[in-house]
């Protein structure tokens, strides 16, 4: 695998959340959020991350902006082992890669300006002199398509849009390679999403960015990104391009997940066969065995209850894991 192309390189992480009870907070297990994942992100790609709620997208994300400490494995970007990184060392580094959230209202600071919410990370990070800096957030105003003269109203001043680009502001402040963007319309109006997804797609072009875009809804996840990474129960089932995951998906889980998207043609939408997802997700504290996604698949055969099926390359950087493909 060649190593210079990608900006992210996630090695078999593990992050384990312990679960107590009683008064001496006695451990008595673990939730397997993320439960050995590896995927690497090409530097200018942008990688969407799906699946149900719960599956573990966003301790993944988390966990790459080492926001968390892993349990277990590895994550690398631009080189460098983010996990071997001393408290210094990632301070630096953390300025090249920024989070936007889903609800922009609870992630900016009511009491502060608009001006000052995007400027405080180019202050922490010290990348703007006293002179340069009104400029530079007027222009990161503008980046994100909204008027320099609103950078003294506070945050419910401006509609969940508005917000979301002040959001994307503060986060491209420190100039990033990478942004995790952790369902960034979810929270929007359809209309407003379209605006904001365009808005970063626009952004990556002009900047040069690389995403790792966490969503829901597959049919926006297919407009932006390039390959697309199918989460379930803390693993990952199946990576692809994004092309072919539409047209082509492997894994009974990702023909679950893309059988609910609707088609906009309604005669193709009422012939296509439908592949129902039966039951709830099962508890990620003790997942079933084998491939933890039998008890709900349709295909399953004796052997998916008893053996975890190895995650491979099918061709094409087609990734699946699945004893029936
Ligand atoms: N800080 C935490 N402490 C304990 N458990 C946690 C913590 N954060 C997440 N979890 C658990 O880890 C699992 C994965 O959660 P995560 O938030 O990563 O899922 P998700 O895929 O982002 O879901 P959603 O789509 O609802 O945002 C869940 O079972 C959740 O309850
Ligand atoms: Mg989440």
């Amino acid at each position: 695998m060649a190593t210079n192309d990608n900006l992210v390189e996630v090695e078999d992480l593990y992050m384990y959340f312990p679960v107590t009870a009683g008064v001496m907070r006695r451990k008595i297990g673990d939730v397997k959020a993320v439960d050995g994942v590896s995927f690497n992100i090409k530097k200018g790609e942008t990688l969407g991350l799906v699946g149900e709620s719960g599956c573990g997208k966003t301790t993944t994300g988390r966990c790459i902006l080492r926001l968390y400490e892993p349990t277990g494995g590895k994550v690398t970007f631009e080189g460098q082992d983010l996990t071997a990184l001393n408290q210094r060392n990632l301070r630096s580094i953390r300025k090249n890669m920024q989070l936007v959230f889903q609800d922009p209202y609870a992630s900016l600071d009511p009491r502060m300006t608009a001006g000052d919410i995007i400027g405080e990370p180019m202050l922490v990070h010290q990348l703007v002199s006293g002179k340069e800096y009104k400029g530079q957030v007027d222009e990161l105003f503008r980046l994100v398509q909204l008027e320099p003269y609103m950078a003294d109203r506070y945050p419910h001043e401006f509609s969940g849009g508005q917000r979301q680009r002040l959001g994307i502001a503060r986060a491209l402040a420190t100039r990033p390679s990478l942004i995790v963007c952790d369902e960034p319309v979810s929270a929007l109006d359809v209309s407003i999403q379209t605006q904001i997804i365009t808005l970063l797609m626009r952004l990556r072009q002009e900047l040069g960015l690389t995403y790792l875009f966490i969503a829901h809804d597959l049919s926006v996840v297919r407009y932006i990104s390039d390959r697309v990474a199918v989460m379930y129960l803390g693993r990952v089932v199946e990576i692809t391009n994004s092309d072919e995951l539409y047209d082509n998906p492997l894994h009974p889980y990702t023909q679950a997940l893309l059988s609910a998207v609707p088609i906009p043609d309604p005669v193709v939408d009422r012939q296509r066969k439908r592949v129902l997802l039966a039951g709830d997700v099962p508890s990620p504290v003790n997942p079933p065995s084998g491939c933890t996604f039998h008890p709900r698949c349709h295909q399953a055969i004796d052997i998916c209850k008893e053996q975890s099926p190895e995650f491979r390359d099918i061709g094409n950087e087609h990734w699946v894991s699945c004893h029936r493909v």
